[in-house]
Protein backbone atom coordinates (compact mmCIF):
# COMPACT_ATOMS: atom_id res chain seq x y z
CA UNK A 1 0.00 0.00 0.00
CA UNK A 2 1.27 3.35 -0.81
CA UNK A 3 2.58 5.66 2.33
CA UNK A 4 2.64 8.52 0.43
CA UNK A 5 1.40 11.46 1.21
CA UNK A 6 0.77 14.98 -0.23
CA UNK A 7 2.58 17.62 1.08
CA UNK A 8 0.47 19.95 2.26
CA UNK A 9 -2.72 18.21 1.19
CA UNK A 10 -5.75 19.00 3.39
CA UNK A 11 -6.91 16.56 5.72
CA UNK A 12 -9.91 15.74 3.75
CA UNK A 13 -11.40 16.95 0.31
CA UNK A 14 -13.84 14.88 -2.01
CA UNK A 15 -14.30 15.58 -5.18
CA UNK A 16 -17.80 15.09 -7.44
CA UNK A 17 -19.03 12.49 -5.18
CA UNK A 18 -21.96 10.65 -5.85
CA UNK A 19 -23.35 7.47 -3.99
CA UNK A 20 -26.61 5.87 -5.62
CA UNK A 21 -28.40 3.27 -4.00
CA UNK A 22 -30.25 0.56 -5.65
CA UNK A 23 -34.23 0.70 -4.12
CA UNK A 24 -36.20 -1.74 -5.95
CA UNK A 25 -36.30 -1.38 -9.69
CA UNK A 26 -34.86 2.42 -9.49
CA UNK A 27 -32.34 4.18 -7.69
CA UNK A 28 -31.67 6.76 -5.10
CA UNK A 29 -28.95 9.39 -5.65
CA UNK A 30 -28.16 10.18 -2.09
CA UNK A 31 -25.07 12.23 -2.82
CA UNK A 32 -24.90 14.24 -6.21
CA UNK A 33 -21.98 15.43 -7.58
CA UNK A 34 -20.56 16.93 -3.87
CA UNK A 35 -17.45 18.78 -3.83
CA UNK A 36 -16.20 19.52 -0.45
CA UNK A 37 -12.26 20.49 0.80
CA UNK A 38 -11.59 20.58 4.79
CA UNK A 39 -8.66 22.13 6.27
CA UNK A 40 -6.01 20.62 9.02
CA UNK A 41 -7.54 21.26 12.78
CA UNK A 42 -10.89 22.73 11.36
CA UNK A 43 -14.20 21.78 12.78
CA UNK A 44 -16.58 21.52 10.11
CA UNK A 45 -20.90 20.35 11.10
CA UNK A 46 -22.59 18.91 8.63
CA UNK A 47 -26.60 20.03 8.70
CA UNK A 48 -29.38 19.27 6.34
CA UNK A 49 -33.17 17.68 6.63
CA UNK A 50 -33.88 13.83 7.38
CA UNK A 51 -32.94 12.08 4.08
CA UNK A 52 -30.72 14.83 2.58
CA UNK A 53 -27.16 12.42 2.43
CA UNK A 54 -25.50 13.75 5.83
CA UNK A 55 -24.80 10.00 6.96
CA UNK A 56 -24.48 8.82 3.30
CA UNK A 57 -21.39 11.76 3.36
CA UNK A 58 -19.85 10.67 6.34
CA UNK A 59 -19.50 7.11 5.36
CA UNK A 60 -18.38 7.29 2.14
CA UNK A 61 -16.12 9.98 3.78
CA UNK A 62 -14.74 7.55 6.41
CA UNK A 63 -14.32 5.08 3.59
CA UNK A 64 -16.82 2.43 4.95
CA UNK A 65 -18.99 2.71 1.28
CA UNK A 66 -17.91 3.35 -1.96
CA UNK A 67 -18.64 6.25 -4.00
CA UNK A 68 -20.57 5.45 -7.54
CA UNK A 69 -18.79 8.28 -8.76
CA UNK A 70 -16.05 10.42 -7.66
CA UNK A 71 -13.41 10.83 -5.46
CA UNK A 72 -12.24 10.96 -1.36
CA UNK A 73 -8.63 11.93 -0.87
CA UNK A 74 -7.46 11.48 2.97
CA UNK A 75 -3.90 13.51 3.49
CA UNK A 76 -3.76 13.69 -0.28
CA UNK A 77 -4.91 9.55 -0.50
CA UNK A 78 -7.29 8.30 -2.87
CA UNK A 79 -9.11 5.78 -0.79
CA UNK A 80 -11.86 4.81 -3.17
CA UNK A 81 -8.97 3.79 -4.95
CA UNK A 82 -7.80 1.00 -2.17
CA UNK A 83 -8.02 -2.23 -2.03
CA UNK A 84 -10.59 -3.39 0.78
CA UNK A 85 -7.85 -4.55 2.88
CA UNK A 86 -5.66 -1.34 2.97
CA UNK A 87 -8.65 0.56 3.05
CA UNK A 88 -9.34 -0.99 6.46
CA UNK A 89 -6.03 -0.46 8.09
CA UNK A 90 -5.62 3.57 6.60
CA UNK A 91 -9.20 3.71 7.71
CA UNK A 92 -8.06 2.65 11.37
CA UNK A 93 -5.32 4.71 11.93
CA UNK A 94 -6.46 7.91 10.36
CA UNK A 95 -10.22 8.01 10.79
CA UNK A 96 -12.82 8.15 13.82
CA UNK A 97 -15.91 7.16 13.06
CA UNK A 98 -19.10 7.72 15.46
CA UNK A 99 -21.92 6.11 14.41
CA UNK A 100 -25.72 7.75 14.44
CA UNK A 101 -27.04 4.24 15.48
CA UNK A 102 -23.63 3.64 18.10
CA UNK A 103 -22.89 0.14 16.41
CA UNK A 104 -20.95 -1.60 19.57
CA UNK A 105 -20.40 -5.02 20.02
CA UNK A 106 -22.89 -6.37 22.43
CA UNK A 107 -20.71 -9.21 24.05
CA UNK A 108 -17.91 -6.79 24.63
CA UNK A 109 -17.72 -4.31 28.02
CA UNK A 110 -18.23 -0.83 27.46
CA UNK A 111 -14.07 -0.75 27.92
CA UNK A 112 -13.39 -3.49 25.43
CA UNK A 113 -15.62 -1.88 22.99
CA UNK A 114 -13.64 1.22 23.10
CA UNK A 115 -10.09 -0.49 23.39
CA UNK A 116 -11.13 -2.34 20.28
CA UNK A 117 -9.84 -0.22 17.74
CA UNK A 118 -6.62 0.12 19.45
CA UNK A 119 -6.15 -3.46 20.46
CA UNK A 120 -6.61 -4.07 16.53
CA UNK A 121 -4.02 -1.98 15.33
CA UNK A 122 -1.08 -2.45 17.76
CA UNK A 123 -2.26 -5.13 19.91
CA UNK A 124 -1.77 -3.21 23.32
CA UNK A 125 -3.65 -0.55 25.16
CA UNK A 126 -2.92 2.21 27.04
CA UNK A 127 -4.44 1.35 30.40
CA UNK A 128 -3.75 4.67 32.16
CA UNK A 129 -5.02 6.39 28.91
CA UNK A 130 -8.60 4.45 28.51
CA UNK A 131 -9.38 5.34 32.18
CA UNK A 132 -8.69 9.55 31.68
CA UNK A 133 -10.53 9.23 28.43
CA UNK A 134 -13.70 7.47 29.87
CA UNK A 135 -13.38 9.57 32.94
CA UNK A 136 -13.44 12.74 30.42
CA UNK A 137 -16.36 10.92 29.24
CA UNK A 138 -18.30 10.17 32.39
CA UNK A 139 -18.21 6.55 31.79
CA UNK A 140 -15.42 5.42 34.99
CA UNK A 141 -18.53 3.83 36.95
CA UNK A 142 -19.52 1.99 32.90
CA UNK A 143 -16.65 0.44 31.77
CA UNK A 144 -17.12 -2.99 32.81
CA UNK A 145 -21.40 -3.25 31.22
CA UNK A 146 -22.15 -4.68 28.57
CA UNK A 147 -24.07 -2.07 25.97
CA UNK A 148 -27.23 -3.55 26.71
CA UNK A 149 -26.97 -2.30 30.34
CA UNK A 150 -26.13 1.26 29.45
CA UNK A 151 -28.53 4.01 28.61
CA UNK A 152 -28.37 5.67 25.13
CA UNK A 153 -26.68 8.42 26.05
CA UNK A 154 -24.08 6.16 27.95
CA UNK A 155 -23.32 3.98 24.89
CA UNK A 156 -23.29 7.37 22.77
CA UNK A 157 -20.48 8.33 24.76
CA UNK A 158 -18.71 4.72 24.70
CA UNK A 159 -18.99 5.02 20.65
CA UNK A 160 -17.29 9.07 21.08
CA UNK A 161 -14.36 6.65 23.05
CA UNK A 162 -14.10 4.50 20.38
CA UNK A 163 -13.67 6.53 17.83
CA UNK A 164 -10.94 9.22 19.70
CA UNK A 165 -9.14 6.26 21.75
CA UNK A 166 -6.77 5.47 18.95
CA UNK A 167 -5.79 9.32 18.08
CA UNK A 168 -6.85 9.69 14.87
CA UNK A 169 -6.27 12.83 12.84
CA UNK A 170 -9.23 12.86 11.59
CA UNK A 171 -13.36 12.02 14.07
CA UNK A 172 -16.13 11.98 11.93
CA UNK A 173 -19.33 12.18 13.97
CA UNK A 174 -23.07 11.13 13.24
CA UNK A 175 -25.45 13.11 15.28
CA UNK A 176 -23.04 12.32 18.41
CA UNK A 177 -25.12 14.43 20.81
CA UNK A 178 -28.33 12.82 19.57
CA UNK A 179 -29.42 10.69 22.59
CA UNK A 180 -27.58 13.30 24.83
CA UNK A 181 -29.40 15.81 27.62
CA UNK A 182 -27.93 18.99 26.43
CA UNK A 183 -25.42 19.50 29.32
CA UNK A 184 -23.36 16.49 28.63
CA UNK A 185 -24.02 17.14 24.46
CA UNK A 186 -21.96 20.79 25.27
CA UNK A 187 -19.74 18.96 27.36
CA UNK A 188 -19.31 16.38 24.07
CA UNK A 189 -18.92 19.72 22.09
CA UNK A 190 -16.28 21.13 24.40
CA UNK A 191 -14.17 17.95 24.26
CA UNK A 192 -14.20 17.55 20.42
CA UNK A 193 -13.05 21.41 20.23
CA UNK A 194 -10.40 21.30 22.37
CA UNK A 195 -8.87 18.24 20.83
CA UNK A 196 -9.20 20.49 17.95
CA UNK A 197 -7.92 22.99 19.11
CA UNK A 198 -4.79 21.74 21.05
CA UNK A 199 -4.30 18.60 19.08
CA UNK A 200 -4.99 19.88 15.98
CA UNK A 201 -7.19 17.64 15.10
CA UNK A 202 -10.05 17.29 12.26
CA UNK A 203 -13.69 16.97 12.56
CA UNK A 204 -16.41 16.55 10.69
CA UNK A 205 -19.71 16.94 12.44
CA UNK A 206 -23.34 15.90 11.79
CA UNK A 207 -26.02 17.85 13.25
CA UNK A 208 -29.70 18.72 13.40
CA UNK A 209 -29.12 21.10 16.48
CA UNK A 210 -28.20 24.68 15.95
CA UNK A 211 -26.76 24.60 19.70
CA UNK A 212 -23.86 21.91 18.34
CA UNK A 213 -23.11 23.54 14.83
CA UNK A 214 -22.49 26.59 17.07
CA UNK A 215 -19.24 24.92 18.11
CA UNK A 216 -18.14 24.60 14.63
CA UNK A 217 -16.18 27.13 12.13
CA UNK A 218 -18.23 26.25 9.21
CA UNK A 219 -21.32 24.79 8.61
CA UNK A 220 -22.03 22.80 5.25
CA UNK A 221 -25.45 22.16 4.38
CA UNK A 222 -26.89 19.66 1.88
CA UNK A 223 -30.16 19.24 0.99
CA UNK A 224 -31.54 16.56 -1.85
CA UNK A 225 -27.52 15.11 -1.60
CA UNK A 226 -26.54 18.53 -3.00
CA UNK A 227 -24.15 21.14 -1.25
CA UNK A 228 -26.20 23.69 -0.45
CA UNK A 229 -24.44 26.15 0.71
CA UNK A 230 -22.19 26.37 3.32
CA UNK A 231 -21.43 29.21 6.24
CA UNK A 232 -19.19 30.46 8.49
CA UNK A 233 -19.81 30.75 12.27
CA UNK A 234 -17.74 32.74 13.36
CA UNK A 235 -20.14 36.31 12.60
CA UNK A 236 -23.02 34.52 14.53
CA UNK A 237 -21.92 34.91 18.22
CA UNK A 238 -25.62 34.53 19.05
CA UNK A 239 -26.90 30.87 18.87
CA UNK A 240 -30.60 32.61 17.95
CA UNK A 241 -28.70 34.23 14.98
CA UNK A 242 -27.28 31.59 13.76
CA UNK A 243 -30.57 29.09 14.16
CA UNK A 244 -32.13 31.79 12.34
CA UNK A 245 -29.51 32.03 9.51
CA UNK A 246 -29.90 27.77 9.24
CA UNK A 247 -33.62 28.02 8.63
CA UNK A 248 -33.09 30.97 6.06
CA UNK A 249 -30.72 28.80 3.82
CA UNK A 250 -32.87 25.34 3.96
CA UNK A 251 -35.42 27.78 2.51
CA UNK A 252 -33.72 28.29 -0.29
CA UNK A 253 -33.52 25.87 -3.55
CA UNK A 254 -30.68 23.57 -4.75
CA UNK A 255 -26.92 25.37 -4.86
CA UNK A 256 -26.08 27.69 -7.81
CA UNK A 257 -30.06 27.82 -8.77
CA UNK A 258 -31.48 30.94 -9.45
CA UNK A 259 -27.86 32.44 -9.26
N1 LIG B 1 -28.13 1.54 2.17
C1 LIG B 1 -29.08 2.28 1.58
N2 LIG B 1 -29.88 1.74 0.63
C2 LIG B 1 -30.82 2.48 0.00
N3 LIG B 1 -31.05 3.79 0.26
C3 LIG B 1 -30.29 4.38 1.20
C4 LIG B 1 -29.27 3.66 1.92
N4 LIG B 1 -28.69 4.51 2.80
C5 LIG B 1 -29.31 5.71 2.64
N5 LIG B 1 -30.26 5.62 1.68
C6 LIG B 1 -31.12 6.72 1.22
O1 LIG B 1 -30.30 7.82 0.88
C7 LIG B 1 -30.87 9.05 1.32
C8 LIG B 1 -29.91 9.75 2.26
O2 LIG B 1 -29.83 8.99 3.47
P1 LIG B 1 -28.92 9.43 4.70
O3 LIG B 1 -29.00 8.34 5.70
O4 LIG B 1 -27.58 9.80 4.19
O5 LIG B 1 -29.68 10.73 5.20
P2 LIG B 1 -29.42 11.64 6.49
O6 LIG B 1 -29.28 13.04 5.99
O7 LIG B 1 -28.32 11.09 7.30
O8 LIG B 1 -30.81 11.53 7.28
P3 LIG B 1 -31.10 11.52 8.89
O9 LIG B 1 -31.02 12.96 9.32
O10 LIG B 1 -32.49 10.99 8.97
O11 LIG B 1 -30.10 10.64 9.57
C9 LIG B 1 -32.21 8.70 1.96
O12 LIG B 1 -33.21 8.86 0.98
C10 LIG B 1 -32.04 7.23 2.32
O13 LIG B 1 -33.28 6.57 2.30
MG1 LIG C 1 -28.21 10.24 9.19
Amino acid sequence: MSTATTTNAPPLRVEGLTKRFRQGNSFIEALSNVDLTIRKGEFVAVMGASGSGKSTLLHVMAGLTRPTAGKVLVDGQDISAMSDYDLTLFRRRHIGLVFQAFNLIPTLTARDNVMLPVLADRGEADSAALDKLLGQLGLTDRGRHLPDALSGGEQQRVAIARAIVGEPSIIMADEPTGSLDSVTGQSICKLLKRLCKEQGRTIVLVTHEPAVAVWSERIVVLKDGRLLTEFKTEPFSDLHELAAQYQDVVGMGPAGEGQ
